[in-house]
């Protein structure tokens, strides 16, 4: 065996100057005294001995994967809020109904590197893909565990969307069972080395910038989300999207908004924070208090798009706009019907009960006119009983 091991310790210290991205010590162990060298790489790659001996080369995997990296960070606080990934809600008429009324950026909803790999031409994955031009740039969530799997989609993705991508996004959150069996999602925070290869062989393979969101960690026991955001970091990640959730907790409990602090302390790419902003003070609070460079709202904008112009007047300006009208959010519901149709097929109007439960929430006959949403047989049943039950609003108000 090799004697001289050599093997890269932890990140330790910041770089001196913004042309230094890392410092890093490279130790040899083995016969003989042990020996450290401690070099500096800027942003290509290249390195300075700063201290020890330059009997130790630089490391050339290290090397390889200091690409230049890409500074997300002024998109993503011009972004400002951004309407989070949610698989089965955030299909493309919604989010681009949300992008109209301020969210700063949007995501597809997440897409198997699997799915796309074995059945490349499926209509569900393309409809998961597609994107409203007033999305772009937009980011798109691919999940899988398998390395060279997902360079390989993120790579056709970049090719078949170039122009038009913020960056590629891996989920490493969902607590689904049948996601988290396959060790993808949140799995991942349980296997950090891999969750770091896969950011890896993207970065390598892939022009446009990478990024990952994760939740706090597995369980309250195993909270990781520290050490695994560095670990991302280093392999070529341009910045983070943490939730303050365990995956334990799924969507239950509160979110911890100390486990996002921590990630944006720990980190020098920006970091997006999630988890618990259901208005525009939550939206403020959160900036305030963990210093993320940009908030997601998930369920917060659940048949509620105004969030994003409410929270971006708040935070840019400290004015507080009106709630919508109750006729108001009558017409972005029959809207957002009409515009699921077109977009995915008649069929689809059975989506739409829920959107349409949660834009009437705590309207007056709300709970009634769910009931009969909920037996609509047809999207043109379904629109009908809108333009009713707006009728009946415009009476009383
Ligand atoms: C129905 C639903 C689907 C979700 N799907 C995804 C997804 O596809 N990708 C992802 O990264 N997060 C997904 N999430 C997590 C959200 O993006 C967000 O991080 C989480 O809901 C916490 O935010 P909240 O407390 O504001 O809802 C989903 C959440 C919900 C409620």
């Amino acid at each position: 065996m090799n004697p001289y091991l050599i093997w890269f310790d932890r990140l330790l210290s910041r770089a001196p100057s913004p042309h230094c991205m890392l410092i890093r010590a490279d130790r040899r162990q083995g016969e003989g005294p042990e020996v450290t060298a401690t070099y500096a790489y800027d942003p290509w790659g290249n390195p300075t001995l700063v201290t020890g001996t330059a009997a130790i080369a630089p490391s050339t995997r290290y090397h390889r994967r200091m690409q230049p990296r890409r500074d997300l960070a002024p998109l993503l606080r011009s972004a400002l809020v951004i309407l989070a990934p949610m698989a089965g809600v955030t299909d493309a008429p919604f989010r681009a109904i949300c992008k109209r009324m301020g969210a700063g950026l949007t995501y597809t909803e997440m897409v198997s590197a699997k799915g796309l790999h074995y059945n490349p031409g499926a209509a569900a994955a393309r409809a998961l893909l597609s994107f409203a031009p007033e999305e772009v740039p937009v980011a798109i969530q691919l999940f899988g565990a398998d390395p060279q799997m997902m360079a390989e989609q993120a790579a056709r993705l970049y090719e078949r969307y170039a122009g038009r991508i913020a960056f590629l996004d891996v989920n490493m959150g969902c607590p689904v069972a049948k996601v988290v069996r396959k060790g993808e999602g949140c799995a991942l925070m349980r296997d950090p080395e891999r969750a770091a290869t896969v950011v890896r062989a993207i970065a390598e393979r892939v022009d446009a910038p990478v990024t990952a969101k994760f939740r706090a960690g597995w369980s309250a026991d195993e909270v990781n989300a520290v050490e695994f955001a560095l670990a991302l970091e280093e392999a070529g990640a341009c910045a983070l999207a943490v939730h303050g959730r365990t995956r334990e907790q799924f969507y239950s409990g509160r979110a911890d908004w100390c486990v996002i602090v921590a990630v944006k302390s720990a980190v020098r790419v920006p970091v997006i924070g999630s988890g618990d902003v259901f208005s525009a003070d939550d939206a403020k609070r959160m900036l305030e208090q963990t210093g993320v460079d940009a908030v997601m709202i998930a369920r917060g904008a659940q048949g509620n798009p105004w969030i994003f112009a409410q929270a971006r007047a708040l935070i840019e300006r400290g004015e507080r706009l009106p709630k919508p009208s109750w006729l108001e959010r009558i017409d972005v519901a029959r809207e957002h019907a009409e515009a699921l149709v077109a977009f995915a097929g008649e069929r689809a109007f059975t989506r739409m009960r829920k959107h349409v439960a949660w834009y009437v929430h705590e309207m007056p006959g709300a709970a009634r006119f769910r009931e009969l949403v909920n037996h609509a047989r047809s999207h043109a049943e379904l629109v009908a009983l809108l333009d009713e039950y707006r009728a009946w609003i415009a009476e009383k108000s």
